[in-house]
């Protein structure tokens, strides 16, 4: 056994160096930030103070040169293999959130338009998955690799989940779940996962940045925001390809109904009837503000979404540790910077 300190914190682990230094710490129950679990999203880099980490294979995609010149690591990937000083900020607002595996029967599966399905999962019994709004969950199947989803609804029903999950075109589950599941079926989900929730300790404005289905658990947001009765300022822009692309009415209901709430739709490749706003999402946000350092922002959906909008903001004065984000990180990412 191995002993692993964290110097930010002051606590410690043991790893017998058998799983990842990140699965070690979740077991034990510290909060380390983390995001796809895989390698790509970065999130769950720490600094190596002292002692040795191994990775099974090659060095993972998220660490750069400069990362490994630096003594970083990616807990998601490494194990220890020998005693480790490590410093990593722990999140405060998970503390008391369990990751749970839980069975989980398909309640209602709606088509939300040509290649968006929303799936109602129903926990059953007296049980339910406690979350803060913006998480997401593994989906199991027994004939699959897990997959991530965001949880679509605010945590006020919880055992009800909603998803809403955009078919990846020769990917095996996302077919699967278009041409296969039906309702009825028990599938297993393990969650809440991840670091990208509302920070509700701040009142500052909040700008809400998604991709095609990276609108979920935006979703999850603002209507928490709602349901707590917020009264903070939120402007949510979504970005799509075209206008059948926009699966939902509820930004634009959202909009109507609350002065606090403001709605920008944002299309790629919009046809010549469209009056609204054209182009990238990340790019129609940076020219809205002049200065963001007054500012939180949350954007989930690609990977090359979140990049961008991370770059434009922290240029246009957002602090970095006013940036969350979850992006749709998957395995066979062939480069992320593209
Ligand atoms: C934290 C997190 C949250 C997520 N939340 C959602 C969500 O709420 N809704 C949602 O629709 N998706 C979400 N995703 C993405 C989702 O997990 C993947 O789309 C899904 O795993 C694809 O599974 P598959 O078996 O169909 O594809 P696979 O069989 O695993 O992949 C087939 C091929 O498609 C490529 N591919 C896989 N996923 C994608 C993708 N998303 N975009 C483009 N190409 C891809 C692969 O590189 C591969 O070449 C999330 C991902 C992460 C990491
Ligand atoms: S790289 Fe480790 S959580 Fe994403």
């Amino acid at each position: 056994m191995f002993t692993v300190l964290n110097q930010a914190s002051g606590k410690s682990i043991q790893s017998s160096g058998k799983e990842s230094i990140l699965d070690a710490a979740l077991a034990q129950g510290l909060n380390f930030p983390y995001g796809c679990q895989n390698g790509f999203c970065g999130k769950c880099k720490a600094v190596i103070l002292r002692g040795e980490v191994e990775y099974e294979g090659k060095v993972p995609p998220a660490l750069t040169e400069e990362d490994l010149a630096a003594n970083m690591a990616l807990l998601c990937q490494c194990r220890v293999s020998s005693d480790l000083y490590i410093s990593v900020d722990e999140l405060d607002d998970l503390a008391n959130i369990e990751v749970r595996s839980l069975p989980c029967r398909v309640e209602k599966i709606n088509r939300l338009n040509h290649d968006v399905i929303q799936i109602m999962l129903k926990i059953p019994g007296a049980q339910s998955l406690q979350y803060l709004a913006g998480q997401y969950l593994d989906l199991e199947h027994s004939d699959f690799e897990p997959r991530a989803f965001s949880i679509a609804n605010a945590p006020v029903n919880s055992n009800l989940i909603e998803l809403h999950v955009r078919l990846v075109e020769g990917g095996q589950f996302t077919n699967f779940i278009f041409k296969t599941l039906s309702e009825k079926t028990i599938l297993r989900i393990e969650g809440p996962k991840g670091d990208f929730f509302l920070r509700e300790e701040s009142d500052k404005p909040v700008i809400l940045v998604a991709g095609g289905t990276g609108f979920g658990p935006i979703k999850a947001i603002v209507e928490h925001l709602i349901s707590v009765n917020s009264q903070r300022e939120v402007s949510i822009y979504w970005g799509v390809r075209a206008q059948e692309d926009i699966y939902s009415n509820l930004p634009s209901e959202w909009a109507s109904e609350f002065d606090s709430i403001n709605y920008i739709p944002v299309l790629s490749e919009a046809n010549s009837d469209w009056e609204g706003e054209k182009g990238f999402v990340h790019e129609v946000v940076v020219r809205d503000f002049d200065d963001l350092s007054d500012y939180e922002v949350y954007a989930c959906g690609p990977p090359i979404m979140v990049r961008a909008a991370a770059a434009g903001c922290l240029e246009k004065g957002l602090p970095k540790k006013s940036f969350f984000s979850d992006a749709f990180e998957y395995a066979f990412e062939e480069d992320a910077n593209e």
